[in-house]
C-alpha cells in the first residue's frame, strides 16, 4: 500500500493574515481529505529571526493554532498533526548530518537566502534551509516505494529551499543508499498577495497586512487605505484594474462575483475607487468571518493536546527515519556494537 504524507510549516512570528493564506493555508484545507497531514510550527526556525523575542514565538505559537484552526485545518482528525519543530530532536540530529552534504557556497546562492539575509547573518540563519530539508525530509515514507508520495504545498518564495531539499535527498541516497524520497512541491495560485500599500509582498515587518483575526471595523479602516490607480483620481477617470491591488484583492476573495463587470465599470470611469473599496471591505468581512467564528471556538479547544499528540506522532516517524540513516551511514557502528543496539 502507498503512502501519502503532506508535510509543510510556517515560523511563528505573529498571527496569520491574508498574504498567508492565499499563498499557503488555502492550499492546505483539501489536502486534509486524502493524506496524513503534517503542519509545522516552525518554533527553531523562527530564532533565526527572532532570537531576541522568545516571548513572541512563545505566543505566536498559540496564534498560529487559533489561525490554522479558524481557516479550517482540524487536529481533531486522526490523520491530521500539529507539530511543534522544537519538540522532535530528530529534527536537529537529521539537520546535523545533513549539513555535511550542503556546500556552504550553495546556500549562498539561494535566492531567498540572499533576499533575506542581513549583512552579518548568524551560522543558524544560513543553515536553516538545512534544517528545513530535515524538516521535510525526516517524514519520507520509509523504506521509500515509487508510489509513495511527500507532497509539499507552500508558498512561490519557498521554492528554492525544496530544490535545496531534493539535492540533498538525492545526495544521499546516493551516497549512502536510498533512504529518502524526493518531495513534491505544490505552489498556491496566487503566489503572493501585494499588501495594502500595494507595493510590497504582504509581510508583518513591513506593516502592511490584514490578519485573520482583524475584527469588520479594522478590515474596513485598513481597505480605506489601501493603495489604488494612481491615475484615477474622480470617479469618472478611467481606472486601470489590472494594475490595482485592490482589484487583485476583488479577484482573490470575490468568490463568484462578476470580475468582468467590475472591471469594466472602473475603466469607463463608472465605479470609484470609494466605492470599489466599500464592497471590496464587506466582501473580505464575508470571507473572514467564517474564520472568526471557528477561531473563536477553538479558544476552547485543548490545543496543547493537539499540539503534544501531533509531535508525538512526528518522534515515531522521526525514529523509523533517523534509524535508517544512522544505519545507511554507519553511524549504528557495526563493527563496534556487532549490530547490537
Ligand atoms: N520557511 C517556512 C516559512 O518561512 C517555514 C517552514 C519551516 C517550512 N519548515 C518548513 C515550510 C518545511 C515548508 C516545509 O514560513
Amino acid at each position: 500500500m502507498s503512502i501519502k504524507r503532506v508535510l509543510t510549516g510556517i515560523r511563528p512570528t505573529g498571527a496569520l493574515h491574508l498574504g498567508h493564506y492565499v499563498g499557503a493555508l488555502k492550499q492546505w484545507v483539501p489536502l486534509q481529505n486524502s493524506f496524513e497531514c503534517f503542519f509545522l510550527i516552525a518554533d527553531v526556525q523562527a530564532l533565526t529571526t527572532h532570537v531576541d523575542r522568545p516571548e513572541l514565538i512563545e505566543q505566536s505559537v498559540h496564534e498560529v493554532m487559533l489561525d490554522w484552526i479558524g481557516v479550517g485545518l482540524d487536529p481533531r482528525r486522526d490523520n491530521v498533526h500539529f507539530v511543534l519543530q522544537s519538540g522532535v530532536p530528530e529534527l536537529t540530529e537529521l539537520t546535523v548530518y545533513f549539513s555535511m552534504l550542503v556546500p556552504f557556497s550553495e546556500i549562498e546562492r539561494n535566492p531567498t537566502i540572499k533576499a533575506e539575509r542581513s549583512s552579518n547573518p548568524t551560522a543558524g540563519f544560513m543553515t536553516y534551509p538545512v534544517s528545513q530539508a530535515a524538516d521535510i525530509l525526516l517524514f519520507t515514507p520509509y523504506p521509500p516505494q515509487a508510489s509513495d508520495a511527500l507532497l509539499v504545498p507552500v508558498g512561490e518564495d519557498q521554492i528554492p529551499h525544496l530544490e535545496g531539499t531534493n539535492r540533498i535527498a538525492r545526495r544521499f541516497n546516493k551516497q549512502y543508499g536510498r533512504v529518502f524520497l524526493e518531495c513534491t512541491p505544490q505552489i498556491g495560485e496566487v503566489g503572493r498577495l501585494p499588501g495594502i500599500d500595494g507595493q510590497n509582498k504582504m509581510s508583518k515587518s513591513l506593516g502592511n497586512v490584514i490578519s485573520l483575526k482583524d475584527d469588520s471595523k479594522t478590515v474596513e479602516s485598513l481597505v480605506k487605505k489601501m493603495f489604488t490607480d494612481p491615475t484615477k483620481i474622480r470617479l469618472s477617470d478611467p481606472g486601470h484594474p489590472f494594475e490595482c491591488p485592490v482589484y487583485l484583492y476583488h479577484q482573490a476573495f470575490g468568490g463568484s462575483e462578476n470580475l468582468g463587470e467590475r472591471a469594466d465599470r472602473c475603466s469607463r470611469g463608472l465605479l470609484g475607487c470609494v466605492d470599489c473599496k466599500r464592497d471590496l471591505a464587506a466582501t473580505l468581512n464575508s470571507f473572514l468571518e467564517p474564520i472568526r467564528a471557528r477561531r473563536a471556538e477553538a479558544e476552547k479547544l485543548p490545543l496543547g493536546d493537539y499540539l503534544y499528540q501531533g509531535t508525538s506522532r512526528a518522534k515515531q516517524i522521526g525514529k523509523v527515519t533517523m534509524e535508517a540513516v544512522r544505519k545507511a551511514m554507519y553511524l549504528d557502528y557495526p563493527s563496534v556494537f556487532g549490530g547490537v543496539k
